[in-house]
């Protein structure tokens, strides 16, 4: 059992972030205090499995405090490192020869001075992996889909989005038109549409479709070949957000865009840095020079905020050399091994997995309240690993992220998924007696 004696009351397992997210009230500090009520409601229950603190990194085996100050030790299947990258000896020395190169700050926006050698031969290296001619950087991921969308749609124009669009993407959406239009996941013939309706009455202003190249809570694809011959026959210009699979899946590491024969192809590629190339940080890559120089000058994340920092543009420039290099495929090779068995242990343990194979690998819970009730558990039994719940992912739908490194031991993984399996186990007879709480959520009061 898990060593929380205290009763879970209900509303430690019911409601979701979504509840608070318009609070009412004139006082705007005042009203924020809903929320808190009911995290902390959770987290006394040790139901709040989120903004933890690790000690030395994200290890494939780590030490980690919550925000209550509880200290695990355990397997950690919650970082994003997908290549194991970020403790590679060459990339430790390439961050130390920076920073005595450069020191610590770049102290300026790419378009002032915040440039160096290294990122402008960063911009390069990336394009020339991409096959396409020039790249913007971003100094994160989240900045790089909200600015390439905010720096090239206007009011007037309109955006066609895969309804499970990263929140960057959408909020980038939100901040540059009100003419946007969701498809249902991967529904192309949804896509086409929305396509079809938009220009059966506006020819005059731009559409920009958007998606990824893998879905980072459901590990799946969609087609891009034929979501770009979409766009050339509505003029509208595709944009695949790449984060996931960029450096990690393909067997030369250009992700989906590389598996579909689509390098070169895609109008704009956008992506982060922060899941396999070691480092915070992000891109926008374009087919020429015009269209870099816009974003440069017209997209306000980059323009108008600090450039990454010289350490971050050479670890990323190291690391895109070896995720191209014999070690880079090996690392490959190594991730998908641990993927494909990690997978197959879950199911025999009769649990289910989202999606294709992929670092990403989403096990099904279902409601929030046995979810919640296992995320106590795990740190207890000695595992990391993401909860994910409404409205990150649809309601009833919770799942546990559970993200894959190459240097995953077989040991790692078959802890990882007797953790899991026990600690559902668990959490199933604790819920059957608390009398299964409805999943509906349950507003606190602001
Ligand atoms: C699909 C997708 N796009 C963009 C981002 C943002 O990237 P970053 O973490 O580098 O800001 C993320 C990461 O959460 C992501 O999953």
């Amino acid at each position: 059992m898990s060593q929380t004696t205290k009763p879970t009351p209900a509303g430690a397992l019911t409601g979701s972030m979504r509840d608070f997210r318009v609070p009412g009230g004139a006082d705007l500090l005042a009203r924020v205090d809903g929320f808190y009520r009911w995290q902390d409601q959770r987290r006394q229950h040790g139901l709040w499995p989120f903004s933890r603190a690790t000690d030395f990194g994200p290890r494939t085996e780590v030490t980690a405090a919550d925000d209550r100050g509880i200290v695990m030790q355990g397997v950690n299947f919650a970082s994003q490192d997908y290549l194991s990258l970020s403790s590679h000896p060459a990339i430790r020395e390439t961050a130390l020869e920076a920073l005595d190169r450069y020191g610590v700050h770049s102290a300026g926006s790419p378009a002032l001075v915040g440039n160096t050698t290294h990122s402008v031969a960063l911009e390069k290296k990336i394009a020339e992996f991409l096959d396409m001619p020039e790249v913007v950087l971003y100094p994160t991921g989240w900045a790089a889909g909200y600015g390439v969308i905010r720096g090239l749609v206007r009011s007037a124009d309109h955006i066609v989005m895969d309804a499970l669009s990263h929140t960057c993407l959408q909020e980038g959406a939100n901040a540059a038109t009100r003419n946007i239009y969701q498809f249902r996941h991967l529904d192309l013939e949804h896509c086409r549409r929305w396509l079809s309706t938009i220009r059966a009455k506006d020819t005059e202003n731009g559409i920009m479709v958007v998606t990824e190249g893998l879905f980072s809570m459901d590990s799946d694809t969609p087609d891009l070949a034929a979501m770009q011959a979409l766009c050339h026959e509505f003029k509208a210009t595709l944009m695949v957000d790449v984060a996931h699979d960029l450096g990690a899946l393909g067997a030369d590491g250009r992700g989906h865009i590389g598996v579909q024969k689509m390098l070169g192809k895609v109008d704009v590629v956008m992506g982060s840095f922060s899941k396999t190339f070691a480092s915070n940080g992000g891109f926008v890559a374009v087919r020429n020079r015009a269209i870099k120089e816009y974003l440069r000058f017209y997209s306000p994340t980059t323009t108008f905020s600090n450039a990454l920092s010289p350490m971050q543009a050479a670890v990323i420039l190291k690391a895109f050399e070896i995720v191209e290099s014999a070690e880079g495929a090996k690392l490959r090779d190594e991730m998908m091994a641990n993927v494909l068995s990690l997978r197959s242990q879950l199911a025999a343990a009769g649990l289910e997995t989202y999606g294709d194979p992929s670092a990403i690998v989403c096990v099904k819970m279902g409601s929030e309240g046995l979810a919640r009730l296992v995320s106590r558990r795990l740190p207890e039994m000695g595992l990391l690993a993401n909860l994910v719940e409404f409205p990150a992912v649809p309601k009833g739908q919770a799942r546990f992220r559970m993200q894959v490194m190459a240097k995953h031991s077989p040991q790692n993984i078959a802890d990882a998924v007797s953790i899991v399996s026990r600690a559902r186990a668990e959490a199933e007879v604790e819920l059957a007696e608390l009398g299964a709480p409805a999943v509906a959520p349950e507003r606190v009061a602001a």
